[in-house]
């Protein structure tokens, strides 16, 4: 008789198989991840040379390996995670809290003054298996992201940041709309299609 897998032995069977797995690993991204940024980028042409970029929430660097080789030398990648991200060359990384105040300084030192054409934020919290109360931190991080962006970013910058359907998504939407010209929501190929996430996309921030 066919043993039933364990949610973990599920897991690594889902991951050995899926296709963006393989390709990262082909193609030397750190995480399937770098999927998602690459078919926005595609889709809302947001990364150019010469960029300034703020990846919230980086590890295990997906995003930031996407993002330096977009904006070429001239450009800046700066990264925070509370987990420690393998060094990226080019790319500054932090290991640190970004919803406190030590993490946040540390990213707004490193900008050295200048502001951002682009602000990332894969941030998600630790799951605790209650939906309620994980979607409210969820928000909650998105929420900072958003306030971080509409702080930093030139007027014509964009902001990109994960979002879940379900309670808080309608509200954050509005407020986003309320600091953008241009929002749009969308779902990259590489998202799983059971997965309730989605990214949403700002741009032009209204002054
Ligand atoms: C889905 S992963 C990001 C994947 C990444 N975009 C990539 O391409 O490799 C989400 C990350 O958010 C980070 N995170 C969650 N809360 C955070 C916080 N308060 N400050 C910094 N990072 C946080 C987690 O540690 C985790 O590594």
């Amino acid at each position: 008789m066919k043993r039933p897998k364990t949610s973990r032995a599920w897991w690594l069977d889902r991951h050995v198989h899926d296709p963006y797995v393989k390709l990262a690993q082909k193609e030397g991204y750190r995480s399937r991840a770098a999927y998602k940024l690459l078919w926005l980028d595609e889709k809302d042409h947001l990364l150019k040379q010469g960029m300034t970029v703020v990846d919230l929430g980086a590890a295990p660097g997906g995003w930031c390996q996407v993002a330096i080789k977009k904006v070429g030398e001239r450009g800046r990648v700066i990264g925070i995670d509370l987990l420690p991200v393998q060094a990226i060359p080019g790319v500054t990384l932090f290991e640190a809290d970004f919803t406190s105040d030590e993490g946040l300084a540390l990213v707004e030192e490193a900008l050295e003054g200048r502001k951002i054409d682009l602000v990332l934020s894969d941030m998600a919290p630790n799951l605790s298996g209650v939906k309620d109360a994980d979607q409210a931190k969820h928000y909650g991080l998105a929420e900072l992201a958003l306030d971080f962006a509409v702080q930093w970013l030139k007027p014509d910058g964009a902001f990109v940041v994960k979002v879940f359907q379900g309670a808080g998504f309608e509200e954050f939407v509005r407020q986003a709309r309320q600091a953008f010209r241009q929002v749009h929501v969308r779902k990259p190929e590489a998202s799983r299609d059971e997965s309730r996430e989605n990214f949403l996309v700002g741009k032009g921030l209204k002054v």
